[in-house]
């Protein structure tokens, strides 16, 4: 395929399924993808956009396979494709259901009730888990008001599977750092003796986005301080507490695109996240809000992502190549868990 033809490929499909034909892309995606989209969102944003699609026959999702799986989910009765069906997610991939099933019997055992909640970032499994046992899903940008309604059942949350989202959001709460235990599902019993679950506000589990920890750290904020006095940083949650410290706010992609509208002329914005996103957040700004990246990292998931093989999944829509489907008795779980989260 040649440079041209990709964008002509998906010109043909837009003209032949029309509205039956629904393009969702993530943030991170590259420009060239972006540029074909229907609409562009964080986790949260997409998700409820899948939810409340009518029309579309075809969700085509340009991001992970973590979201293209939560679209089938919420959209029962559309075909739901990935360009790619490689792009994963480490991050997911670090909370496999039989080890999240082993640390459930331990940390369940004792005579409080504990909730499960998992980040978006999660297999449907994992999310159907939750849903069985009266948790919920969550994202970046609810994590806080989801885990406030488990603490309010009253409940201890187990928060799986990213552990730098569940300490900033414990700590947003102002829960004890003392009392948030962490699982650590490469040792025995998770590392933690079962005596001190009883003395735990909130247990999370050890896992990490590579593309936001330990790749941003407080030395990088600081430096941009000092470069740049007066500038206002915002870090993603997937980043470690400290760094979010360091800047003194974090927020999910969605919730940095919307503080950048609020910006006077010649503010400057420091940005903790994928570079594809700063980059085309900086360029759309230029000469009206200075944006700079706290460091510029790629994750190589959403980069799999690309314009040819969007065009490619266009053109084979009628046949299964690329679809991806969730099982219904997976499914139903999965939405009792993520319809708590578009809830609260
Ligand atoms: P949000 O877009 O929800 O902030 O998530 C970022 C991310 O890492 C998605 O994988
Ligand atoms: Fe997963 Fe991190 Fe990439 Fe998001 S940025 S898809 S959490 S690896």
């Amino acid at each position: 395929m040649n440079a041209i033809e990709p964008a002509a490929v998906i010109r043909r499909a837009r003209g032949r399924y029309g509205r039956r034909l629904l393009i969702l892309a993530h943030h991170y995606q590259a420009d060239e993808v972006v540029a074909h989209a229907d609409f562009v969102g964080d986790s949260l944003e997409l998700a409820r956009r899948a939810a409340r699609e009518k029309e579309a026959e075809f969700i085509v999702l340009c991001g992970v396979h973590f979201m293209a799986e939560t679209a089938a989910i919420l959209s029962p009765g559309k075909k739901v494709y990935i360009p790619d069906p490689q792009a994963g997610c480490p991050l997911a991939d670090s909370a496999p259901m039989d080890a999240v099933s082993r640390a459930w019997e331990l940390i369940a055992r004792g005579d409080r009730p504990i909730t499960p909640i998992t980040y978006v970032n999660s297999s449907a499994r994992l999310k159907a888990f939750c849903g069985n046992h009266e948790g919920a899903v969550c994202t970046s940008a609810n994590a806080s008001r989801v885990v406030s309604w488990a603490l309010q059942k009253p409940s201890v949350p187990f928060f799986v599977p990213d552990m730098n989202l569940g300490l900033n959001t414990a700590r947003a709460l102002g829960i004890d750092s003392g009392r948030v235990l962490m699982w650590d599902p490469g040792l025995p019993d998770g590392g933690i003796s079962p005596g001190a679950l009883g003395n735990a506000d909130m247990v999370v589990w050890k896992g990490w986005c590579p593309v936001h920890y330990p790749s941003f750290t407080r030395e990088d904020v600081e430096r941009l301080k000092r470069m740049r006095p007066g500038i206002r940083v915002v870090m993603h949650p997937e980043s470690s507490p400290d760094t979010v410290e360091a800047s003194g706010e974090a927020g999910s992609t969605s919730q940095m695109l919307s503080i950048i509208d609020t910006l006077p002329q010649g503010s400057v914005l420091g940005l903790g996240t994928e570079t594809t996103m700063v980059r085309r957040a900086a360029r759309a700004m230029r000469g009206r809000v200075e944006i700079m990246p706290v460091r510029e990292v790629f994750c190589e998931d959403m980069a799999k992502i690309t314009v040819e093989k969007l065009a490619d999944t266009l053109m084979g829509l009628e046949t299964d190549k690329g679809r991806v489907q969730v099982p219904e008795e997976v499914a139903f779980l999965a939405r009792k868990a993520l319809d708590v989260m578009l809830r609260v």
